[in-house]
């Protein structure tokens, strides 16, 4: 990896503007989408769809997860994006894209249960370091197990 093109991760959380009659079809479309184009770009990582909101960590090429996140952030599917962690990376957390997660219980949402309950009452732009903290906890535990 060369030094103007590091590797990086960014995480985010956001809003889901998705009907929830168009939510199957919707969530597999952009996981079919992903799955394509991260791959081509070396992007690896993880979305996680929970109660309404999405959390992503994309990690690879900053030049690639920079142009990814600027396509991701416009798009009308979802609102409030917000990022929460940027940084450089030594090696990788995750070592391939992954399925979307999506969570509807278990201790994952558990987990995260208390920070989206949270999140709902306010601007999501609002999100304390506690709460950004538990939501990347809960993507590393999504990226440890299922494998
Ligand atoms: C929550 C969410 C996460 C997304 N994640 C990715 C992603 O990781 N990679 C990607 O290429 N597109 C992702 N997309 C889709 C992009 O916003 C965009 O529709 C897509 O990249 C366009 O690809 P195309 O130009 O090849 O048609 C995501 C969309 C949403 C709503």
């Amino acid at each position: 990896m060369d030094a103007d093109n590091p590797l990086y991760a960014i995480s985010y959380v956001s809003e889901s503007l998705i009907p929830e009659d168009q939510l199957d079809e919707q969530l597999a479309a952009i996981q079919g989408k992903s799955h394509e184009n991260n791959a081509a770009s070396g992007l690896t990582g993880k979305l996680i769809y929970c109660r309404n909101f999405f959390v992503q960590r994309l990690e690879g090429p900053k030049n690639a997860v920079d142009a990814a996140m600027a396509r991701i952030r416009k798009d009308s599917r979802h609102t409030g994006f917000k990022v929460i962690s940027m940084q450089r990376l030594e090696e990788r957390l995750y070592a391939e894209w992954d399925q979307l997660g999506v969570i509807t219980d278990g201790p994952l949402l558990d987990e995260l249960d208390g920070t989206l309950q949270h999140l709902a009452s306010r601007p999501v732009l609002s999100v304390s370091d506690e709460e950004v903290s538990v939501m990347l906890s809960t993507l590393e535990a999504a990226a440890n197990s299922d494998r």
